[in-house]
C-alpha cells in the first residue's frame, strides 16, 4: 500500500514543531489564504469538504461552524469562542498527543482559521493534565506564533484579533465530553451539561462556542490550501480525508499510521508488520474501547464513520486495540469496565451504579465465582445503561460488554465452568477447548 501523508507529512523531519521549520513546509500559508477569504466562504469550503469531526462522533465540521449565530452589522453580539478538545482519554487512543508533539503549529493554524471563520476572539486549548510534554510543546508553539504576529491584534494586517490560551485539565476522561470540558474550563467540577442548549449557542461562559478535536482542526489548513475536491478524493465521499489510525496491542509495529479514511484493518496490519509473534487475530476495537469490538470476520470493514457503523460498530477515535488468540476477552473487558467505573462522573444512576455492578461481576468471573445468572445480569445492566445514561460515557461502557458476550459467549461460559479464567496472565491457555 503506498501512501502520501498529509497530517503526518512533517513527522520525522528536522524539529517540525519549531515555527521556522513549519513555515518552510507550507506552514501558515493556509492562514494567509484564509484571511484573504470571507469568513462565510471558509465555512462553505469546510462544509463542501465533508470534513467530519475526528473526536469520535464524526459530526460534520462545516455544519458545526455554521451553527454559530452571527449578529448582523450594528447589532450587539456575544463573544464567540473556539475550544480545542485535546483531552484524549479514550483507552487505546494515541493520535492527538503525537500530532501536538510533532506538529503543534498545524493544529494552531487550524484553530486560527476556525476563529476567523466563526468570528471568535479567543481560543482555548484544553489539554489533558498528565500530558505535560504536550502542554509544554503547545505552549511553546503558541508563544512562537504570537511572536511572529499570527496570534494577537490585527494578525498579518488583516484587522482580525485573536487570543489563544492553553489550559491544563486534571486528567478526567469525562472532561473530554464537550460540555463537561466547558464546565471544567470555567473552573467547575467537570460534569456533562444537559443538551440542548448546545455549545453552538450556549457554550463557554454561555456564549456561542465551537468545540473541535485536535485532528479535526489540524485538517483545516490542508483543506484551505488543497480545496474541497482534493480532500474528498481521499476516502469515501461521506467521510473523507486523511486519518491517523493508532494501532496498539498484538501488532509487530504498534504506532500511528496515517491513511485515507476507509482503510481496513487488513491494510493497516500490512503497514504495521502484521500480528506480533505470528499469532492469530482474535478481537479488536475499531475506535477505542467505547466502540463495539470486532472479530476476525471484520478484517475488511472500511474504517470510516459510515461503513464502521453499518458493520455494527463505530469509527470512534480510530484507535485499534488488537488482541490475539492467547488474550482473554473477559479479562480485557474487565479492565475496560474498571476504567469506566473509575471515570464515571456519578451524575446519573444507570452509569454510576451499572459500571459498579459490571466491575463486581467481572471480578467474580475472573476469580471463579461466576454463575450463568451473572451473564444475564451483565446483559440486563447493559440494556439499562444504554440509551438511559445522561451522556455517551455510559453508552460507551456497554459496548465492550455487549459485543464481547455476543461474539465470545462460550468464553464467558468457560470462565463459569472452569471456576475462573482459563488463561494464564502470560496468555497461554490452561483449559483445553476454551478460546
Ligand atoms: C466520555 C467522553 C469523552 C470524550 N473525550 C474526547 C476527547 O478526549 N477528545 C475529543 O476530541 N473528543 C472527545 N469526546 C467527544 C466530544 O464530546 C466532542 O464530540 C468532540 O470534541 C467534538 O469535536 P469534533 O467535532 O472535532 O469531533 C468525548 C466524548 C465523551 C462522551
Ligand atoms: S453517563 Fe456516566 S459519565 Fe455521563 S453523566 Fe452519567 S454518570 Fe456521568
Amino acid at each position: 500500500m503506498s501512501l502520501t501523508p498529509v497530517l503526518t507529512k512533517r513527522f520525522g523531519t528536522d524539529q517540525p514543531w519549531k515555527i521556522d521549520n513549519y513555515e518552510r513546509l507550507d506552514g501558515y500559508a493556509g492562514l494567509r489564504k484564509a484571511l484573504a477569504m470571507a469568513p462565510d466562504e471558509l465555512i462553505a469550503l469546510v462544509k463542501e469538504s465533508n470534513l467530519r469531526g475526528r473526536g469520535g462522533a464524526g459530526f460534520p465540521t462545516g455544519m458545526k461552524w455554521q451553527f454559530i449565530p452571527q449578529a448582523k452589522a450594528g447589532e450587539p453580539s456575544k463573544p464567540h469562542y473556539v475550544v480545542v478538545n485535546a483531552d484524549e482519554g479514550e483507552p487505546g487512543t494515541c493520535r492527538d498527543m503525537p500530532l501536538m508533539m510533532n506538529d503543534p503549529h498545524s493544529m494552531l493554524e487550524g484553530i486560527l482559521i476556525a476563529c476567523y471563520a466563526v468570528r471568535a476572539e479567543h481560543a482555548f486549548i484544553y489539554i489533558r493534565g498528565e500530558a505535560v510534554h504536550a502542554i509544554r510543546r503547545v505552549t511553546a508553539a503558541v508563544n512562537e506564533a504570537r511572536a511572529k504576529g499570527y496570534i494577537g491584534a490585527d494578525i498579518l494586517g488583516s484587522g482580525f484579533d485573536v487570543q489563544v490560551t492553553v489550559h491544563n485539565g486534571a486528567g478526567a476522561y469525562i472532561c473530554g465530553e464537550e460540555t463537561a470540558l466547558l464546565d471544567s474550563l470555567e473552573g467547575r467540577r467537570g460534569q456533562p451539561r444537559l443538551k440542548p442548549p448546545f455549545p453552538a449557542t450556549n457554550g463557554l461562559y454561555d456564549a456561542p462556542t465551537v468545540v473541535n478535536n485536535v485532528g479535526t482542526l489540524a485538517s483545516v489548513p490542508y483543506i484551505v490550501l488543497g480545496g474541497a475536491d482534493w480532500f474528498k478524493a481521499m476516502g469515501p465521499d461521506g467521510s473523507p480525508g486523511p486519518c491517523i489510525y493508532s494501532l496498539s496491542g498484538r501488532v509487530a509495529r504498534p504506532g500511528q499510521y496515517e491513511a485515507p479514511m476507509g482503510t481496513t484493518l487488513r491494510e493497516l496490519l500490512e503497514l504495521a508488520g502484521g500480528m506480533s509473534r505470528g499469532k492469530e487475530l482474535k478481537f479488536w476495537t475499531p475506535g477505542g474501547s467505547s466502540t463495539p469490538m470486532f472479530g476476525r470476520d471484520q478484517l475488511d470493514v472500511a474504517l470510516d464513520f459510515d461503513a464502521a457503523a453499518k458493520a455494527g460498530s463505530l469509527n470512534g477515535t480510530s484507535a485499534l486495540m488488537i488482541f490475539d488468540e492467547d488474550d482473554c476477552v473477559v479479562r480485557a473487558v474487565q479492565k475496560w469496565s474498571e476504567f469506566y467505573e473509575h471515570e464515571s462522573c456519578g451524575k446519573c444512576t444507570p452509569c454510576r451504579e451499572g459500571t459498579y455492578w459490571y466491575v463486581g461481576i467481572y471480578d467474580r468471573l475472573e476469580r471463579g465465582g461466576g454463575t450463568a445468572e451473572d451473564l444475564e445480569t451483565l446483559l440486563d445492566l447493559s440494556d439499562n445503561i444504554l440509551g438511559r445514561s445522561f451522556c455517551a460515557l455510559g453508552d460507551g461502557a456497554t459496548s465492550p460488554v455487549s459485543s464481547s458476550i455476543q461474539l465470545f459467549r462460550d468464553e464467558y461460559q468457560a470462565h463459569i465452568d472452569n471456576h475462573g479464567c482459563p488463561f494464564t496472565r502470560t496468555g497461554a491457555r490452561t483449559l483445553a477447548g476454551a478460546h
